[in-house]
């Protein structure tokens, strides 16, 4: 009993802490009628930052059944944060072969900062079912 409302007590705490977001730091939420006039949404793809910890920041719009960007080219070695967000439900966005794997809700914004060390094309796939075209929901990450 002891530990039950222990554990129970844990989850409380951290669901109030956390607001149990997918994401750590930085802006945490966008509407997704927002979504065209947002300056960082509204241009999708891979960017250049200066100044910052991490040398690209790549954008992604999310929405049955596609990735905006459908295909990305990353030079190899660089270390890139991957922003996304949906425009309607939730999907997932995992890269094969890597370590990123996130959950991507509407109305919210995930990332994942990865360095892109090994030259290769990856899939980035959705693994949340969210639709008839679900299985046929991915893009192309290529490293050069
Ligand atoms: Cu998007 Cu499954």
């Amino acid at each position: 009993m002891g530990s039950l409302i222990l554990f129970l007590g844990i989850i409380f705490i951290s669901a109030l802490h956390n607001g149990h977001e997918p994401i750590a730091s930085g802006r945490e939420f966008i509407a997704p009628e927002l979504i065209d006039k947002d300056e960082v949404f509204s241009n999708p793809g891979l960017h250049k930052v200066e100044g910052k910890d991490w040398d690209y920041e790549l954008v992604f719009v999310v929405s049955a059944f596609n990735y905006n960007p459908g295909k990305v080219e990353i030079p190899k070695g660089s270390k890139v944060k991957i922003i996304a967000t949906s425009r309607d439900v939730v999907h997932g966005f995992e890269i094969a072969q890597t370590n990123v794997n996130m959950m991507i809700e509407p109305g919210h914004i995930s990332t994942f900062v990865k360095t892109f060390d090994k030259k290769g094309e990856y899939l980035l796939l959705c693994n949340e079912y969210c639709g008839t075209g679900h299985a046929d929901m991915k893009s192309n990450i290529k490293v050069v």
